[in-house]
């Protein structure tokens, strides 16, 4: 086994061990990906400043995420198909989560259900909602999250519609993969990932399958999913949906100032700043770049996180500097769970962890609420000047 220092050691594991289709899955933005490569190399831009002789004892990165405890400002993002990444991929994230203390995000496009996630962990998961047409589904969905005492939903504004991402297209994804000359090649490299996949609990979407008319199996489900989504999604719907659920709402894909309001007016209790990692709107800003003037339009009226691009500890402490109150990660985790199963989102989790702290200690900080935008360098125009 290599000795594992660092995300980028757990990617390479995962590409070696994970059928290319669902490697490329989750390592593809849309189109051009120039907002996935930003999302990445915007946060060299910004530097940290190095402070000696300062008594580094003591020193924690616990905090809270909307109220509730959390050992670092880190959760894990909802990802689709997390399911295929490894074998009950859902349940061994979340678990590997709560033993961290950190909050695990439910994707509606999960392949482990609500129900089986709960079972198999002691603690309240976030469930990541995103809207369908048809509302009588959506409304079983939160119902179905309540039951399972998830404690926030996450409601995901940024996907009415699906940015492309042409290697899925070439790959033809699909959950389970389809057989073809391709697949089967490369599947025979990935023996460890299917002798896993034989025993898993489940292989198709366990939130849809069996919970909605007509779809009995995935077979039924890609033009499902492609002709399912609200299209219609507004303000006043996203209002409602808070209401029926009733508790703590979480608004992600905030990427614009105006947005950020109107969240604050439907009475969000978070909002992130997201863009799908890249894989929406391409050639949208980078998150940490549009997190500024998000943060000076609503930052002292509501808790506002982040995703996209979030590869280390560093990362995380430059955004939560900048003023963010938590992040999340997608791609880090996902990296971690195809390398190594649940050990591998722990290790990702102790990898951020300990780059972290020992960053936020060389920064002369012992504390979350220590930290400000005093130990960041931040280039003058990061924004951008903008045309009215
Ligand atoms: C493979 C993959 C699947 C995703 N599926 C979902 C999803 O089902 N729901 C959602 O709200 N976001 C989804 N996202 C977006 C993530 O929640 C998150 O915004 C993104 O991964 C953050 O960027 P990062 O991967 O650079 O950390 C997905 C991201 C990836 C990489």
């Amino acid at each position: 086994m290599p000795v594992i220092t660092n995300i980028e050691d757990l990617k390479r594991i995962y590409q070696r061990r994970v059928p290319r289709m669902f490697y490329d899955y989750a390592e593809s933005g849309s189109w051009t990906e120039q907002t996935f490569r930003e999302n990445t190399s915007d946060f060299d831009d910004i530097y940290l400043r190095q402070r000696v002789a300062v008594d580094m004892s003591g020193r924690s990165t616990a905090t809270k995420m909307i109220g509730q405890d959390v050992s670092m400002p880190v959760a894990l993002a909802p990802v689709g198909l997390t399911g295929m990444q490894h074998a009950d991929g859902e349940i061994k994230a979340a678990r590997a989560a709560e033993a961290f203390g950190v909050p695990f995000t439910l994707s509606t496009m999960s392949i482990n259900s609500i129900e089986e996630v709960a079972e198999a962990t002691s603690k309240p998961f976030w469930f990541q909602l995103y809207t369908m047409r048809d509302t009588d589904y959506v409304s079983r969905l939160i119902q179905r999250a309540k039951d399972a005492k998830c404690s926030a939903l996450v409601i995901t504004l940024d996907l009415q519609i699906l940015g492309q991402r042409h290697k899925d297209l070439k790959n033809g994804l699909s959950a389970p993969p389809k057989l073809t000359p391709s697949t089967i090649a490369n599947l025979m490299t990935k023996w460890r990932w299917g002798i896993g996949m034989l025993g898993a609990k489940r292989r198709n979407f366990g939130n849809i399958v069996g919970h909605v008319d007509g779809i009995s199996d995935s077979a039924d489900l890609g033009a499902w999913t492609a002709e399912s989504f609200d299209p219609t999604l507004d303000w006043n719907k996203v209002a409602k949906i808070k209401e029926d659920w009733g508790g703590p709402v979480i608004l992600k894909g905030i990427l614009d100032a105006e947005d950020a309001k109107m969240a604050l007016q439907v009475g969000a209790d978070a909002i992130i700043v997201s863009n799908h990692g890249g894989r929406q709107l391409d050639g949208a800003m980078s998150s940490i770049r549009a997190l500024p003037s998000i943060l000076d339009a609503v930052g002292d009226q509501v808790e506002v996180h982040l995703d996209s691009g979030i590869r280390s500890g560093q990362d995380v402490l430059k955004a939560v500097a900048m003023g963010a109150k938590g992040t999340y990660i997608g791609r880090s985790f996902v990296y971690g769970l195809g390398a190594m199963g649940q050990a591998g989102v722990t290790k990702a989790l102790e990898i951020i962890h300990k780059e972290m702290d020992v960053s936020m200690a060389l920064c002369g900080r012992r504390t979350i609420a220590e930290l400000d935008r005093d130990i960041l360098l931040v280039p003058e125009n990061f924004e951008g000047r903008w045309q009215a």
